[in-house]
């Protein structure tokens, strides 16, 4: 009784979670790449499907068909020695299932990891950094942004992922899998998204303090707005980026304090020559959070932070 009332539950439960599509099954792929890795997910899915109902049958059957019915316990039963046809269905019928899943994932392969061949222009390389607790994309132009990497619909986007301090890893799923962020090496992966849209990752290596903050955003626009984006809104937009991907996993979006000490109210957040030693350096239990950040970042976080965090030194003395 108490097997049929679990595996009810857990059919149930799967049934919950499928439907909401947070349980079993991945993320609707956006990306090739991703819709490569979903494939593969549900041919294995479909084998230890199969397999799971065979083999909880099976037992249930046996449980039903050779109960005891009250025999007593000293009875012997029917003596067994080897079945050579059922030994060789046994054994071979796996090895072909592996062989099979096996190809499979060598043929998807290729479409997952190698970068498809594009013209420079339908071609965008950007560097994405990770860093104790954000990500900075640097894109072909020089433009600069923490947090949300912004890309054109329908071009191949070739990702360089390095990281100055910690193991990271990079992941959205809906455009791929995960590819890990590792002090003193370089690895590459990419996407292409298929529709214009924002899709959500996390950081996937635990790399500290703040590892769940460590999320992202992919804003996928037409080539029009990207262009638009890398030409002039990201420097606009870096101070804000800058203090609400970084210094605000600590200190709040509004500089009121949280984990790290309040900031509204401290001067040396609008002096650049006071900020910058603390910002790329690290101070106490601060990580170096803005280590090689240049002077127009810590330019640009100032003017962000003078108009929208600073509200005037504190009063001394309380
Ligand atoms: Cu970065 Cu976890």
């Amino acid at each position: 009784m108490l097997f049929f009332l679990v595996t009810a539950a857990a059919f149930a439960t799967a049934g919950v979670a499928a439907a909401a599509n947070g349980g079993f099954t991945p993320q609707y792929a956006h990306s090739p790449n991703a819709d490569r890795i979903n494939t593969a997910y549900y041919l294995i899915l479909g084998f230890t499907g199969a397999i799971f109902v065979l083999v909880e049958a099976a037992l249930v059957v046996f449980i039903w068909k050779y109960r005891s019915r009250g025999r007593p316990r000293s009875a012997e039963g029917v003596q067994v020695h080897g079945n050579t046809r059922l030994e060789l269905i046994w054994t071979v019928i796996p090895v072909v299932i592996l062989a099979v899943i096996g190809i499979f994932v060598f043929y998807e392969l290729p479409g997952i990891s190698n970068v498809p061949s594009a013209s420079a222009g339908d071609r965008v390389n950007v560097t994405v950094e990770g860093h104790q607790f954000y990500w900075q994309f640097d894109y072909p132009n020089g433009a600069r942004s923490i947090g949300d990497l912004h890309v054109p619909v329908g071009k191949v986007v070739y990702l360089t992922i390095v990281s100055p301090d910690v193991d990271h890893s990079w992941w959205v799923p809906q455009l791929g899998g995960k590819t890990d962020a590792i002090p003193g090496k370089v690895n590459h992966t990419w996407f292409t998204a298929d529709r214009a849209g924002t899709y959500i990752g996390q950081c996937a290596e635990f790399c500290g303090t703040f590892h769940e903050a460590m999320r992202t955003r992919v804003i996928a626009t037409s080539a029009a707005e990207y262009e638009t984006y890398v030409g002039s809104t990201a420097q606009k937009d870096l101070g804000r980026s800058e203090f609400q991907g970084s210094c605000a996993t600590c200190h709040g979006m509004k500089g009121e304090g949280g984990y790290g000490p309040s900031l509204s109210t401290n001067p040396l957040l609008v002096q650049p020559s006071g900020l910058a030693p603390i910002v790329r350096n690290g101070f106490g239990k601060m990580p170096p959070v803005g280590e090689g950040w240049s002077d127009a970042q810590i330019a640009a976080l100032v003017r962000y932070a003078k108009a929208k965090i600073f509200k005037g030194a504190a009063a001394s003395g309380g």
